[in-house]
């Protein structure tokens, strides 16, 4: 199959990047944010149309955690909406069999029953930090939702929980929860294991998904015939924000205090995912949250010289 994995640089990309380059079947054909700026309608239109991929995979969005979403909203809404809607809209114009659109659970509302359900969407108010983010990415599994009622169009939404693993941001501005941590305690631990403060009160529950196990998924899909439109990706198992430090705490080898600083939002109280409509299609997660926290630790201390910072821009 000649596929277009759009946003194969970042973390989840170049997990589905590594896994479809094992197979001798698929032609990967990838662009840069530089050379292809999915924001900008006819550039997509024209690159979609020339290199006429049978399956496109949309990795690419504008991503990152609670701050970053409350101080950038017109970035998170207008960018998401911007890249998604280009790619679904050029992919069903030059008759792309099989389009995978990534999102993210925060689409659902914020007290929606637990765990999180398909059919809850839009059934209350969204998590306020982060609604800019979830309704750009509720718009894209619409429009999937939208060709495949229309037109038959096998366009699917994954919905994943929250991911981890190497090719992290670990921007502490920028970055997501468990990346955080990991870089928090590691700063600490080689500082003489200093204190480590974390935000709110560590009494959230989250649901963690390595990403080899989005790409495992992703190529479940791929060569699969999907019966809906959306499906929750995870473990469908959770834990406390405190009981994730404690694990992280104890693989960076950090002996100091942790502080809880409520000040801090915590956030929704619970995210766990329903996974039994991608469980009943024959999908289900391999790797253990220790080991994948150890594993992503590893590829922290390989390349923890040559991070870049991750800024939000227009
Ligand atoms: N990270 C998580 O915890 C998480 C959880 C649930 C769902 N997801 C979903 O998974 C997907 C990928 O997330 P990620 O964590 O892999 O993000 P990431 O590491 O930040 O990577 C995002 C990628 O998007 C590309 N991109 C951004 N803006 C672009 C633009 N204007 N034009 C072209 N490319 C652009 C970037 O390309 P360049 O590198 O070339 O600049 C980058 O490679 C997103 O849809 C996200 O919602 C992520």
């Amino acid at each position: 199959m000649k596929i277009f994995i759009a946003g194969h640089r970042g973390m989840v990309g170049s997990a589905i990047f590594r896994s479809l380059s094992k197979s001798q079947d698929h032609q990967i054909i990838t662009a840069t944010s530089t050379e292809l700026d999915l924001r900008d309608q006819s550039a997509v239109n024209d690159f979609i149309n020339k290199i006429k991929p049978e399956v496109i995979i949309d990795a690419a969005a504008k991503v990152g955690g609670i701050m970053a979403n409350n101080t950038y909203p017109w970035q998170f809404l207008y960018d998401n909406v911007a890249i998604q809607t280009n790619l679904i809209n050029a992919a069903h114009k030059n008759d792309v069999e099989k389009f995978i659109f990534l999102g993210s659970s925060c689409i659902y509302p914020k007290l929606a029953e637990q765990p999180l359900r398909e059919d809850s969407l839009l059934t209350g108010p969204l998590e306020p930090t982060n609604e800019w983010y979830a309704i750009a990415k509720i718009t894209g599994v619409k429009m999937c939702e939208a060709l495949r009622k229309q037109y038959g169009r096998s366009y699917t939404s994954l919905m994943p929980t929250n991911l981890y693993g190497p090719g992290d941001n670990f921007d502490l501005e920028t970055s997501h929860v468990l990346p955080a941590m990991i870089r928090k305690f590691h700063d600490a631990m080689v500082s003489g294991h200093s204190p480590v403060t974390l935000w709110g009160s560590g009494t959230p529950k989250r649901e963690f998904l390595h990403v080899d196990d989005v790409a495992s998924a992703v190529l479940h899909v791929l060569n699969g015939s999907m019966d809906h439109s959306l499906y929750n990706l995870g473990t469908g198992k959770d834990l406390s924000i405190k009981e994730l430090a404690e694990m992280v705490q104890g693989i960076t080898g950090h002996k100091g205090e942790i502080v809880w600083d409520s000040s801090k939002p915590d956030g929704t109280p619970r995210k766990l995912m329903d996974v039994s409509r991608l469980g009943n299609e024959g999908w289900t997660y391999s790797i253990e949250l220790e080991e994948g926290i150890s594993d992503t630790y590893d590829w922290f201390l390989e390349n923890v010289e040559n991070f870049k910072e991750v800024k939000i821009t227009d």
